[in-house]
């Protein structure tokens, strides 16, 4: 028997991820003919994108700004009663920040920051995409065509956040939003919270905690995106190489979360993830997995080792810190 508290069931799923870029031509270059993914609004110092299989009509934002790094990443609440839950709850620890009217695609938000200081909101009111003429798909339940530009991600996936103190930030979500643990590294004899895996639905994991051992505060180590199989992972580890882009990990698999990944940094220094076969979570009393130091290692199941640059680096970057060099492979110039 287990004893597990009574699920909370008030947020969907990850909806919406903005990433800061100070290299705004080349990161939306990277977003859209690298990844693939659609351009479909732009204001002010910000592009909003999709993958061809988000349900909503957008799900990235692509903001200018001096540092990379994550901006707002907003959570879908299952209703509008669901979303007054959460917000109650958030305004009860203290970190609510208000109502703002929300963004392109999506209605009011409530914004609120966690104990590490990223920035979040919650929200219900979403605007489905209506694809153009030229983007619509010949099958009914695909929101856009497939288009097999460039790597073809379908839909974000999660985000993996940096913390100076794991348990506080996991803690918080797990209270105010519902997040379920799905797995967790502990150190030290099981005393030491390296990173902690969470989701409110069955993906595996919609956001990950991992220590920041630079003890800094609202840092972002990577957002990641979904593709369908390995083979294209392998595609895309092609369509990088051509590219130019340094792939700095991978492709290899993950022992938690069993995926299949390769990790860029695309040009305005966020390190990204393609990202595939990590196994969903149906069991409503799920067994949080418990890896010490020595059953984890550095997360590689087989594959490659990371390199030190996954350790050490994220965004915001630590000033006077490398941006990762990774294995970049020149690229042709015909002149
Ligand atoms: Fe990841």
């Amino acid at each position: 028997m287990t004893t597990a508290k009574e699920p909370i069931l008030d947020v969907a799923h990850l909806g919406h991820v903005e990433l800061l870029t100070p290299k705004p031509v080349e990161s939306l270059h990277y977003f859209t003919e690298i990844l693939g993914m659609e351009e479909v609004h732009a204001e002010g110092p910000s592009v909003y994108l999709r993958g061809y299989g988000d349900y909503a009509t957008t799900s990235m934002k692509l903001t200018e700004s001096k540092d990379a790094g994550a901006g707002t990443l907003a959570w879908r609440a299952m209703s509008e009663a669901a979303l007054m839950r959460r917000v109650a709850a958030i305004e009860a620890t203290g970190r609510g920040e208000g109502w703002t009217n929300g963004d392109f695609g999506r209605g009011r938000s409530y914004r609120f920051t966690d104990p590490d200081g990223h920035r979040m909101e919650i929200y219900y009111e979403e605007e489905k995409y209506v694809a153009p003429p030229h983007l619509r798909s010949t099958l009914d339940n695909l929101p856009m065509k497939y288009t097999g530009k460039g790597i073809g991600v379908r839909r974000i996936d999660h985000c993996a956040l940096l913390a100076a103190d794991v348990p506080a930030n996991r803690t918080f979500v797990e209270d105010a939003l519902g997040f379920r643990l799905r797995e967790q590294v502990m150190y030290d004899n099981g005393t030491k919270e390296i990173g902690s895996w969470m989701s409110t639905n069955n993906i595996h994991h919609q956001l990950a905690y991992v220590v920041d051992n630079k003890a800094l505060h609202g840092r972002m180590h990577h957002f990641s995106l979904w593709v369908d199989n390995r083979d294209e992972v392998l595609r895309a580890a092609d369509i990088f190489a051509e590219n130019g882009i340094a792939m700095e990990a991978g492709p290899s698999k993950h022992n938690n979360s069993q995926a299949f990944y390769i990790y860029t940094i695309e040009p305005g220094g966020n390190r990204i993830e393609v990202y595939t076969s990590g196994f969903f979570v149906t069991a409503p009393d799920w067994e949080p997995v418990v890896w010490n130091e020595e059953r984890r290692g550095t997360g590689v199941y087989w594959g490659a080792a990371l390199p030190e640059s996954f350790l050490d680096y994220a965004t915001p970057n630590k000033p006077g810190a490398k941006v990762p060099a990774g294995r970049k492979i020149p690229v042709f110039d015909p002149s």
